[in-house]
């Protein structure tokens, strides 16, 4: 039987190679190219890492055709349906879904390290009451490692755990006082006898001055959307924090990186991006004039929350989250209707449109969230830090994943030089 290689050959400069194939659990197998440039010279070239597997991971497996997502093999309609988010986040950390006991373990764990140091209160100071919760995000996260030297040493699984934990507990607590800042009003301390997701709600909304009370329906919302929006494998800002964190940096960094990545527009940032948009079209009598712009080539503007560099399908996510729309609209006093109908009316036409079925472009899971969670009342500017408190499990049980791998090491890429041949300076007098 031939063997399972793929042969590389150049007669010109004398390459035959056999390169040794990976196979998966599921999906797509690799060819090895690991040696290549050591055995022929020759680099693999895949600007955007289109046809490129960066790291074997156990974490989240997607199939972009059959439009599947599953973390740790669990179907993500099925965790969305019956998990609550910190059992979502013990799978992802610890490979298996918990017991009661584990779960109640950990659940406390999480809650012991809600709080913040209190002097990095004065950090949000040092920020403009308008800077984007974004900004505030990246640069009170970045500075965690200032505060808590006591869990830095990456090598150490124990440290590891220990600063995985306070990264999953105190991220709700910084953002919610992202926002306190951007509405300058008092940061509100986290409330020990309430859930992860009503506990953030109450950190968000509750003011010192009258008692406050989550919704059902909101707090509800809030665990499926961080339940969503946890894992996704290797995109843009996960892959930044293993590429960050190969170089031993602190897991504080990382995830900080991992927020800055997150805030681009074609990533995270689509989910403000698509809102302002839908606000934009305002009627669906604009809709045929928006659609046209997206085509047009010679226009920079993309039709936000549409297209995915791996689903050419429907978005799991999406679906899900155009259910979830309808019954939050429903429950919660927010006459928003208009803006989902007109969402509605978008996708519909858009997946009529040649342009569209084409390119395989379907919404994604940033197309309906933005109408959730401002029937919440959250602002524009706080949703992709709603995507970055679900996604920072993710972000953490990667480079966990990554950092207890014996192979691991720092990530180089190399590139094809285009610029200038070798060239003598010359004098400033002679040029
Ligand atoms: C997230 O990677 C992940 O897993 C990400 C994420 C996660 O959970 O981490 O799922 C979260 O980031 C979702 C994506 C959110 N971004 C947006 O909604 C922004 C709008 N979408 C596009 O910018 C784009 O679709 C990307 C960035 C999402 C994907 O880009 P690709 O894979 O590089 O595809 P491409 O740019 O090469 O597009 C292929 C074709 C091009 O046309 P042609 O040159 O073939 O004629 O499709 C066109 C593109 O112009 N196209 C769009 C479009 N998206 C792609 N045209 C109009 N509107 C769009 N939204």
């Amino acid at each position: 039987m031939a063997d399972n290689t793929y042969e590389l050959c150049n007669e010109h400069k004398g390459i035959k190679e056999h390169l040794p194939v990976i196979e998966g659990t599921q999906g797509p197998h690799a060819v090895d190219v690991s040696k290549l440039y050591r055995d022929t010279g020759v680099l693999t070239y895949d600007p955007g890492f289109m046809s490129t597997a960066s790291c074997e991971s156990r974490i989240t497996y997607i199939d972009g055709e059959a439009g599947i997502l599953e973390y740790r093999g669990y179907p993500i309609e099925q965790l969305a349906e019956k998990a609550t988010f910190l059992e979502v986040a013990y799978l992802l950390l610890h490979g298996d879904l918990p017991s009661s006991v584990q779960l109640r373990e950990f659940e406390q764990i999480i809650v012991y390290h809600t709080m913040l140091n209190e002097t990095l209160k004065n950090f949000y100071d040092g920020f403009h009451h308008d800077a984007h919760p974004m900004a505030i995000m990246v640069g009170v996260v970045g500075s965690l490692s200032a505060f808590y030297h006591d869990s830095l040493d990456v090598n150490d699984p124990h440290h590891r755990e220990v600063s995985a934990h306070r990264l999953l507990a105190k991220m709700p607590t910084i953002a919610a006082a992202s926002y306190k800042h951007n509405i300058s009003e008092p940061i509100v301390y986290p409330d020990n006898n309430l859930s992860y997701c009503a506990n953030f709600l109450n950190m968000m909304f509750s003011t010192p001055c009258e008692p406050y009370e989550v919704n059902s329906t909101a707090e509800k919302a809030v665990n499926l959307l961080f339940i969503l929006h946890a894992d996704h494998e290797q995109n843009a800002s996960t892959s930044t924090v293993r590429l960050a964190g190969s170089s031993l940096a602190n897991p504080f960094a990382c995830i900080a990186a991992g927020i800055a990545s997150l805030w681009g527009p074609a990533h995270g940032g689509a989910n403000e991006a698509v809102l302002n948009m839908l606000t934009d079209i305002g009627d669906v009598s604009q809709i045929d004039k928006y659609i046209a712009k997206a085509k047009d080539k010679s226009d920079k503007f993309r039709l936000m929350g549409f297209g995915h560099r791996v689903y050419k399908n429907f978005d799991p996510r999406a679906d899900i989250l155009r259910e979830v729309c309808k019954e939050v609209l429903d429950k919660l006093p927010v006459d928003d209707s208009p803006l989902f109908e007109l969402a509605l009316r978008l996708e519909e036409i858009a997946l009529h449109d040649e342009y569209f079925v084409k390119r395989k472009l379907y919404p994604n899971v940033d197309f309906y969230s933005g109408i959730i969670y401002r029937a919440l009342g959250i602002p524009n500017n706080m949703f992709t830090v709603m995507f970055a408190l679900g996604r920072t499990v993710g972000w953490v049980a990667h480079w966990m994943e990554m950092m207890s791998d014996p192979e691991q090491k720092i990530g180089r890429p190399r590139q094809i030089y285009k610029g200038s041949p070798r060239r003598e300076y010359i004098p400033i007098e002679n040029r």
